[in-house]
């Protein structure tokens, strides 16, 4: 649509252009398939364009490129309409619409690409392909030293593969040696991606050491160049330009004189009443030449000059590429022509398609597909952070349990820390097999892992909340026991629920790993192993998300029950708040990260990061303070107990009163809460409390760690 509207914009800039330089006697158009960007078929007609501009001086000559096959008659007939005097038509693509315009308007002359017999205004050009092929051929029998060559063409149905059987006629009678030539096919005058690899293909598992090509493109020799073998330019620019002394030997198409001599027929007989001709390239004219590097050999040069100047010498008939002993034994002997020299028809030349003796077709070249790992920078960074976390945790565990019975650590329930920390340390193991290359099993464990580790660490914490909220906040003061024991239920209770729904997810959900193509930077050619999981699969792992929010909130409303505890090391509100913060924020931005697009390995690498940081916040906000408490508090311990609860009561009510002062803290917040019951029974509550949550120390429980910002500074 687009493209048909700039040629449209064009057509009428054209027509205005026309509009004001009337008096021009010729105005020609040139078409062809892409721009003359390509260094290739279409640069070399544009730069003839450019020439003939130059030697006639022309002012209107136009270059159209990338016309839509379907549109190209149209786009003819609008040229027609314009008043174009004559029209070349460079590729055999927009031939039919081309022949059907000149049909159409017999005053406008056509040149068309191909063999066609002229008519009153069409005149074709083409030229002698198979020669160029054969003087490739006999200089890559010249340079082989592996005597093995291969080829490169687009085989049937875009071509037959008669350029190789010349390539291969032209090696074979300079240099008899040659063993054998292996040729792929591409399906396509342009695919670089399939020409590349099956030059690769034929430079490493063929021994091939020199490559021709039929293609639009230079891949194919830049794949030699690149590995260090020769290169031949085969698409008519001279890639000598481009690439320097790598290319050996280009052929190079000069349409300049065709152009040159058509205009000036043009000019000189506006009425188009001069005689046509089919203009074919040739050695013998400057349609067809070769460059060569600096450093060709000067007897390899005078062998080539002289078979192509042996070319002239018989007629194209007898071609030696049309004359050669393998035909004998690819056609029955009625299509042999010229006596003992086994000659076969330029058509029936160029129809082939089946290998002469010696030549191997190897078929379409196709891409292996291949997996695209992991990448191992990836899979390393995330295994060597998640390894130092857990380590960290590991130590973190020692020094809870060698801690256990020093007050910081007891007020906190020391087992229900090593249950928290061990959700930490399944979680950065979890992250571990969420970085490495899936398969079925790992797929589920990831599942199972991230989630037991969040359950055990965020359900700890909260059940261990849980009680000191439900000591606390209790109106009567009555004596509650609450034992560890009487907690375990509760985690556990958290954790089958988490395993019912991950067994959902594994049973029904049908998780595993696939195989996908097509996501990500991924080429045509490479799949990554991805998990997936169905629908059920994904409505349980929605419960699943649920239900973590569901424990996050009921997190939030105990420390928010909690705030009013008067005693920091009980009172974990703040550092369970700041958690659940770290954590909600996390999951905010998971969510709208994971839910807009995104490449599946940075969702993958996203979830990763959040998982690690969730972890080390809820860990490290817990137990820095206590970590650091142990450290800076160790000393004053034993002031602390021997301190006596009734004081400690009195300086908290005492406290209380300066609760304008900044520096409160948690006490100050609880310095305005009406339920001052708290304060005076605290010394009641807290020897409640403690005979319970270390049940096996009942002789110590006088020994309460007692301690917070106020008391400290009693
Ligand atoms: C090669 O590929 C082309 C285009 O994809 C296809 O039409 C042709 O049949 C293939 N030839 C062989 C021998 O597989
Ligand atoms: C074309 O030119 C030739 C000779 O120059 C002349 O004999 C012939 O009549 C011309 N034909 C037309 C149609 O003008
Ligand atoms: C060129 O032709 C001559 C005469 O037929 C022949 O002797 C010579 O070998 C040919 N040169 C090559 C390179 O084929
Ligand atoms: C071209 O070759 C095919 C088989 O490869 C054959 O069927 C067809 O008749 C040939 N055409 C000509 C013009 O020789």
């Amino acid at each position: 649509m687009t493209r048909s509207f700039l040629n449209n914009v064009i057509l009428f800039i054209v027509l205005l252009s026309c509009i004001i330089t009337v008096t021009q006697s010729i105005k020609v158009a040139v078409l062809a398939t892409g721009g003359p960007e390509d260094l290739g078929f279409n640069y070399q007609v544009n730069q003839a364009k450019v020439n003939a501009e130059k030697a006639l001086n022309l002012r209107e000559v136009y270059y159209f490129s990338d016309i839509p096959i379907p549109e190209s008659k149209e786009f003819i007939y609008n040229l027609c309409e314009s008043g174009y005097n004559l029209i070349i038509v460079s590729t055999l693509d927009y031939l039919s619409g081309a022949r059907e315009a000149a049909k159409a308007y017999p005053n406008v002359q056509f040149l068309l690409r191909g063999s066609g017999a002229t008519s009153s205004n069409i005149q074709s050009v083409t030229y002698n392909f198979i020669s160029a092929n054969y003087v490739t051929g006999y200089f890559a029998g010249l340079m082989t030293k592996s005597k093995i060559i291969g080829y490169v063409t687009p085989g049937p149905p875009a071509s037959s593969n008669y350029a190789a059987h010349a390539f291969y006629v032209g090696a074979k009678n300079s240099n008899p040696d040659i063993e054998s030539m292996y040729f792929y096919s591409t399906g396509s005058w342009l695919n670089p991606e399939i020409s590349a690899g099956a030059a690769n293909s034929l430079l490493s598992d063929y021994g091939v050491d020199v490559i021709g090509q039929t293609q639009d493109d230079m891949s194919v020799q830049i794949e030699a160049v690149d590995r260090g073998y020769i290169g031949i330019g085969t698409n008519g620019f001279n890639q000598k330009e481009v690439f320097g002394d790598k290319i050996a030997l280009s052929y190079v198409l000069d349409w300049t004189s065709v152009f040159v001599d058509l205009i000036q027929k043009n000019i000189d007989h506006p009425d188009g009443n001069y005689t046509k001709t089919n203009y074919y390239g040739d050695w013998d004219n400057s349609f067809l030449t070769y460059t060569h590097s600096r450093s060709l050999d000067p007897q390899v040069k005078s062998i080539l000059d002289e078979i192509i100047l042996n070319f002239t010498a018989v007629p194209k008939a007898m071609a030696p590429f049309f004359c050669n002993d393998y035909n004998k034994y690819t056609f029955s002997a009625t299509y042999l022509t010229g006596a003992e020299l086994n000659c076969i028809s330029q058509a029936r030349f160029q129809n082939m398609s089946d290998p002469y003796p010696g030549m191997t077709w190897l078929g379409n070249y196709t891409i292996p597909i291949t997996l695209k790992e992991v990448p191992k920078t990836f899979t390393r960074a995330f295994t060597a952070t998640s390894g130092a976390l857990i380590l960290l945790a590991l130590i973190l565990e020692a020094v809870i349990y060698i801690n256990k019975d020093k007050p910081i650590i007891r007020s906190a329930s020391p087992i229900f820390c090593i249950l928290i920390i061990m959700g930490g340390i399944i979680v950065y193991a979890s992250i571990i097999l969420w970085t490495v290359s899936p398969t079925t099993a790992t797929c589920n464990a990831r599942y199972w892992l991230v989630s037991i580790g969040f359950t055990t660490l965020i359900g700890s914490m909260v059940v261990k909340n849980f009680r000191i909220w439900l000591i606390f906040d209790n109106p009567e003061l009555k004596t509650i026991k609450i034992t560890n024991y009487q907690l375990f239920p509760w985690v556990a209770g958290l954790l089958v629920i988490n395993a019912l729904l991950v067994a959902i997810i594994t049973a029904s959900g049908d998780l595993k790993m696939v195989e996908v193509m097509g996501i990500d930077d991924l080429t045509k050619y490479q799949y990554m192993q991805v998990c997936k999981m169905n629908n059920s699969g994904a409505i349980a792992l929605y419960i699943l998300l649920a239900y973590f929010a569901l424990l996050l909130l009921v997190g939030v409303f105990v420390s928010w029950k909690i705030r009013i505890v008067d005693i920091a090391e009980f009172n974990e509100s703040k550092p369970i708040a700041n958690t659940l913060y770290a954590i909600s924020f996390s999951l905010f931005v998971i969510v709208s990260l994971v839910v807009s697009p995104q490449y599946y390995l940075d969702q993958q690498m996203i979830l990763c990061i959040a998982g690690l940081f969730m972890a080390t916040a809820a860990l490290g906000i817990l137990f820095v303070p206590k970590l650091y408490g142990l450290a800076t508090r160790g000393s004053s311990t034993e002031q602390l107990f021997s301190m006596k609860k009734s004081s400690i009561a009195s300086s908290r009510s005492s406290a209380s009163k300066n609760s304008s002062n900044p520096d409160s803290g948690d006490s100050g917040k609880s310095s305005h809460n009406p339920h001052n019951y708290y304060k005076k029974s605290t010394n009641n509550v807290l020897a409640e409390f403690t005979d319970e949550s270390i049940s096996d120390q009942e002789d110590e429980s006088n020994d309460l760690p007692i301690e917070n910002t106020n008391s400290n500074r009693v």
